[in-house]
């Protein structure tokens, strides 16, 4: 039993320390920049529009919000308080310093592991925007975090989404650096790139859950019925559509009053680089799913020679560009992406077939 919590703290260790150093910290001026906390904002209420117009934003509400802090700082203006929290020392440490100096009254930040912390107050609203999959134990992540929601009381969920070409890609890319220990730093000459790709690829956990089951785990937990949940970019019967699924999914639940302390069994995580669930939509996995589960195949059993190395390199990151098509390739249709895609994977595997040969 000991043997367990101690793990279960090392691998959130890993996560803190990684975003102590990297992926947003780098860039935390602009994050917390008046454009775009003026951003979020006017995204927050565009969302409480459409999926929780009841939430009365009447300056007595509490929210309880985790991340960077850059979502707390525009919530502040809507809620009496917001209680911050962050695995990451280094988050709370630069929102201190961002309120101290902007004399905002009604932030408090803290450092907690939220898969044990026990929180002390109810809240009426709680903003989780990515934070789910990036946790050693969601299960009691979310169960924690329910019970500290006030009746009535509102979650917004975001979750990457299972089943997108982009988390395809990334979880194939995430399995290929695993397997090869590959490190590539900054490739990109954009700032801002540079930073998605160091936190889709390096981050220390990144799960993609099975979303029905995540659904009904939360109907469980807030008492509610399926009326009460609004979602974003939900598909209740399709596990993957490469073509038209979203990257990320919301749920919006609104908690119902709810005497027992209700317990859901472990929320479970969807592989994606696996012939089951790719063969889901079949056209996806004859014309690339096949290839990306042979090249991890192949992968594990031998290693990329020296001079290799670049190549494949160059390949990791033109893949990442394919994943990341809404803002490298625009303007290319479905099919010339898919193409662009298998021309990459068919230069890796002639690095990996080289490798016999020469
Ligand atoms: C991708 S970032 C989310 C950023 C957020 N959308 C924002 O804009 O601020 C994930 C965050 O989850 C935090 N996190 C992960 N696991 C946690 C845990 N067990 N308890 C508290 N925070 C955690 C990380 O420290 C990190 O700040």
């Amino acid at each position: 039993m000991k043997k367990t919590s101690e793990k279960i703290k090392n691998k959130n260790r890993l996560t803190s320390k990684f975003y102590g150093k990297s992926s947003y910290v780098k860039m935390i001026d602009s994050y917390y920049s008046n454009k775009e906390i003026r951003s979020y904002r006017s995204f927050f209420i565009k969302e409480k529009k459409t999926f929780f117009n009841k939430l009365n934003l009447n300056k007595k509400l509490i929210a309880l919000d985790v991340g960077t802090g850059r979502q707390s700082i525009a919530l502040s203006k809507y809620f009496s308080h917001v209680d911050h929290f962050d695995i990451t020392k280094k988050h709370v440490l630069l929102l201190r310093n961002y309120i101290k100096k902007n004399k905002i009254k009604n932030i408090s930040s803290y450092n907690a592991d939220l898969d044990s912390f026990k929180l002390k107050k109810k809240y009426d609203f709680i903003n989780l925007d990515g934070i789910l999959m990036h946790t050693n134990n969601p299960t009691n992540f979310l169960m924690n975090i329910m019970s500290s929601l006030k009746d009535e009381g509102i979650i917004k969920l975001l979750i990457y989404k299972s089943g997108s070409l982009k988390f395809i890609l990334i979880n194939f890319l995430r399995d290929i650096i695993k397997i090869t220990n590959i490190k590539i730093e900054s490739p990109f000459k954009n700032k801002v790139t540079n930073m998605l790709f160091e936190d889709d690829l390096y981050v220390p956990i990144l799960n993609l859950f099975d979303e029905s089951k995540l659904y009904s785990a939360l109907n469980t937990l807030s008492g509610s019925s399926n009326k009460d949940i609004k979602l974003k970019n939900f598909a209740i019967n399709k596990k993957i559509d490469t073509k038209k699924f979203h990257h990320s999914l919301s749920f919006f639940v609104t908690k119902k009053a709810n005497k027992s302390h209700p317990v859901i069994s472990k929320l479970k995580v969807q592989p994606q680089i696996v012939p089951g669930f790719l063969k889901e939509e079949f056209s996806f996995y004859e014309s690339v799913g096949e290839k990306l589960i042979s090249i991890i195949k192949i992968l594990k059993n031998k290693k990329i020679d020296k001079n290799k190395e670049l190549d494949f390199k160059v390949s990791i990151l033109r893949i990442y560009k394919i994943s990341q098509y809404k803002f490298f390739y625009r303007d290319l249709t479905y099919e010339s992406l898919i193409t662009l895609l298998n021309n990459e994977l068919f230069n890796i595997n002639q690095i990996l077939l080289k490798n016999h040969y020469d």
